[in-house]
């Protein structure tokens, strides 16, 4: 029998892309389209240009995902499409265009969660992660904390209750005029500096709970920038960088640890938009190696929204279907969802 293959489509946010997968997992092509030129003048995704932006270019996209695979839309055995969270026009073009594929196709056409497509970029990398596992997906629109007892099982044990870690990283930005998206560049422009220059501190959960806030370091980070007038160019603006991004680092690893001391995981897993942080990827290891876990991160490029991902996790779903119980099927009723449900 031929090898069947799997086309994955993501539209969630400011990334179209797309992504050809054979059945062992293989990655056969994995296509994105960043539209960060389009929003950079705004210093932020502006919504309606992002739905836009998808219509234009997911034809071309999907297209450009087969050739690179080598296969013809006839020899496409499943679908796959991120039905949420994310931003609600966005998902809806990925979405209407993976169906109509699939009703035109008569295959089966599966919706996959953005931000469990991001903790499967881990496992795409590393298929023999053992359970159980804490994973963290930190991005732009997401900072959420989950216990994986087992393979495809999420539950959450805190999320952000204000901004997520990389919208943080792009308001400060924003706010010094440096650039979109922010977490890249203050990433660069923090290289030099000198991480204790300015002592962030870092928020702690009154009711001990697994929750992250960014808001608070945020706005100090503001306070700061003006007190000492750091601005675009100015002599101490590695140091503030280099301060402010210690401070999310250390937001992040603090609870991740926190948690991995209450549920005994057997491996730690970081994912999405800002896991491409050299800082935290540094941070995550040496802590992780020092504290006896397993630590898994996954390349830079399948960080940031990527249909691999997508893709991988809809694999992972058909395989376990026989004993889930949810055979893939076309289900022309799938809609998007713009929030994580609770
Ligand atoms: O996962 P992603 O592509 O989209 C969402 O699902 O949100 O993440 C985008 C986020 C942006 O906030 C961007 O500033 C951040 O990831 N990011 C980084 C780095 N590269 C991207 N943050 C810190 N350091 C980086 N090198
Ligand atoms: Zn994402």
């Amino acid at each position: 029998m031929a090898a069947m293959k799997l086309l994955a489509i993501e539209t969630s946010c400011d990334e179209t892309a797309a992504a050809v997968l054979g059945d062992d997992g293989n990655v056969l092509s994995n296509i994105v389209l960043s539209q960060d030129e389009v929003h950079a003048p705004y210093g932020g995704v502006v919504p309606e240009l992002a739905s836009r932006q998808h219509i234009k270019s997911i034809v071309y996209i999907v297209r450009e995902s087969l050739d690179a695979a080598g296969a013809g839309l006839d020899g496409i055995d499943h679908f796959a499409v991120t039905q949420g969270p994310g931003l609600i026009g966005s998902l809806l073009v990925g979405l209407s265009f993976a169906k109509g594929l699939a009703y035109y196709q008569h295959k089966p056409l599966i919706g996959i969660d953005h931000v469990e497509a991001h903790i499967e970029a881990a496992f795409l990398e590393n298929p023999d992660i053992a359970f159980p596992a804490l994973a963290l997906v930190v991005s732009g629109g997401h900072t959420s904390l989950y216990f994986m007892r087992e393979r495809l099982s999420y539950e959450v044990l805190g999320r952000t209750r204000d901004d997520a870690a990389g919208e943080a990283l792009d308001k400060i930005a924003k706010f010094l005029d440096l650039g979109y998206p922010g977490g890249p560049v203050i990433q660069r422009l923090a290289e030099p500096g000198d991480p204790s220059r300015f002592p962030f501190s870092v928020p702690r959960m009154s009711d001990r709970s697994l929750d992250f806030s960014f808001s608070g370091l945020k706005s100090a980070a503001i306070r700061t920038a003006r007190e000492h007038k750091i601005a675009k160019g100015a002599a101490a603006l590695a140091d503030f960088l280099a301060s402010f991004e210690s401070a999310v680092v250390r937001a992040l690893l603090d609870n991740l640890f926190a948690a991995a001391e209450t549920c005994g995981p057997r491996s730690l897993l970081i994912s999405g938009g800002v896991a491409r942080n050299k800082r935290l990827r540094m941070e995550f290891e040496r802590q992780s190696a020092a504290r006896g876990y397993a630590a898994y991160i996954p390349s830079p490029k399948l960080c940031t929204d990527n249909a691999a991902m997508v893709g991988a996790l809809a694999w992972a779903r058909i395989l376990a279907a026989p004993k889930s119980g949810r055979t893939p099927a076309l289900d022309l009723e799938l809609d998007a969802y713009p929030r994580q449900p609770i």
